[in-house]
């Protein structure tokens, strides 16, 4: 369907962010881009592609960066592997965090709403229901948050009584519960307006958790518990991890 139709059907774009160095992997990272990195049969990139596809996603952009960036093309061409006419594709500068990675993706977002996913993140099941129900949210934001063993590696999701979400809190020192904030974040237009407002945290990046935390602000945040396994690639074990589970899951498919 040509892209103004699924604009009209009211199909939503897709942003896949491919950027930053990988220092924590390095020497790995050295020499390609973290997200070309292999997990099981795959390079890491087609699990975040393939979980947009899967939820009815036929407009894509990828954000990557660094020294390696050419070799996105050459993997991917134009996404006919995945039923794919064509991918769209934008250089970040430098690694000014994943907010300042979605800041590059304006003009493609054309004034509509979009999924958002970490290209380091992998999922066993799909998100079609929460892709489907952001669809039906008049504005705002959703997130998509699980439950985790090591809380303290993301950003952390604290809760009122009413099960509400209360703030995220980046990385804290000792979480107050063990929900995260996965990297799969659905935003309408107003994501672009509030990144222009944000200032680098202390790690010198734009942070995602304050582009979410301004929509709680609003009132406008609403989430879903993501099902099925979850895991990112970002260090040696959890790149380990992300292969065993994908090689688990094909053995179960056999
Ligand atoms: O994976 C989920 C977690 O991702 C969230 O729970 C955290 O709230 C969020 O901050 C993020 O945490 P990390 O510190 O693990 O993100 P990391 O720096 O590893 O970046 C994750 C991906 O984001 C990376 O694979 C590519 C993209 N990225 C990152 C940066 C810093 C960019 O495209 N550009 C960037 O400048």
């Amino acid at each position: 369907m040509p892209v103004k139709a699924e604009r009209e059907k009211g199909n939503m774009k897709g942003v896949i962010l491919a950027g930053g160095l990988g220092k924590r992997l390095n020497l790995l990272t050295k020499i390609t881009n973290k997200h070309l990195l292999p997990i099981f049969s795959l390079p890491m990139i087609y699990y975040p592609i393939q979980t947009l596809v899967d939820a009815g996603i036929r407009d894509i952009l990828i954000v990557t960066g660094g020294n390696h960036a050419g070799e996105f093309l050459r993997l991917l061409g134009n996404g006919h592997q995945f039923g794919l006419k064509h991918i769209n594709y934008t250089y970040q500068e430098g690694e000014g965090g994943i907010a300042q990675a979605l800041g590059l993706a304006e003009h493609f977002a054309d004034n509509g709403k979009i999924v958002v996913i970490l290209g380091d993140n992998i999922i066993e099941k799909d998100i079609k229901k929460a892709v489907e129900d952001f669809r039906k949210q008049p504005n705002g934001a959703k997130i998509l948050i699980k439950e985790v063993s090591d809380p303290e590696r993301f950003g952390v999701v604290e809760f009122d009584k009413a099960k509400r979400i209360k703030r995220i809190v980046e990385k804290p020192k000792k979480p107050k519960t063990n929900y995260i904030v996965t990297g799969i974040y659905m935003y309408d237009s107003q994501v672009f307006d509030i990144i222009k407002t944000l200032k680098p945290s202390k790690r010198g990046e734009l942070e995602i958790t304050d582009v979410n935390n301004a929509y709680l602000e609003r009132g406008e945040l609403t989430y879903s518990i993501l099902k099925g396994w979850w895991t990112d690639c970002g260090m040696f074990d959890s790149l380990l991890r992300a292969s065993n589970l994908v090689a688990k899951k094909a053995a179960g498919k056999k």
